[in-house]
């Protein structure tokens, strides 16, 4: 594969962390009530973990020669949006979920892309592959317990 194919895949990896970001950030503060104060705590350590991926995903597009996207680049707006009923947790829970879901089936994606290739980017793949799934394992156990109870 192309070293500018390398490149846009992990571009599209930066843009998706830093809406999960986005996303974290606004739930672990605009959820209210007893139940939502642990999702929010965990939102909100998983944001600093994120822009670490970011961090890391930029540094390897750096060193492969291309360019960290800004602002007017990152491409947004493929993750379901914090939903207006603040008290709504679940819903908050499941955009972790689809998130985390994409995150992973994008790592496993350039894991795949660069085998045999570029050991290096892939090695960085499977150590975010390795984050996200423990995000998301830990999301599905909070989904099991806010899910049967309709508070
Ligand atoms: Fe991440
Ligand atoms: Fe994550």
């Amino acid at each position: 594969m192309p070293t500018a194919e390398t490149i846009a895949l992990l571009q599209t990896a930066y843009s998706m962390e830093l809406e999960t970001v986005v996303n974290y950030l606004a739930n672990s503060i605009n959820l209210d009530g007893v139940r939502a104060e642990e999702i929010k705590k965990s939102l909100a350590a998983d944001i600093t973990e994120e822009i670490g991926h970011a961090q890391q995903l930029g540094q390897r597009i750096k060193q492969l020669g291309g360019l960290i996207p800004g602002s007017a680049s990152v491409t947004l707006g493929r993750q379901q949006q914090p939903s207006e009923d603040t008290t709504d947790v679940v819903s908050a829970i499941k955009a972790v979920i689809a998130a985390e879901e994409d995150a992973v089936a994008h790592y496993n994606k350039v894991i795949k892309a660069t085998d045999g290739e570029d050991y290096v980017t892939q090695d960085l793949c499977i150590r975010l592959l390795a984050d996200e799934e423990e995000h998301l394992i830990l999301f599905k156990g909070f989904l099991k317990e806010y899910a049967k109870d309709p508070g």
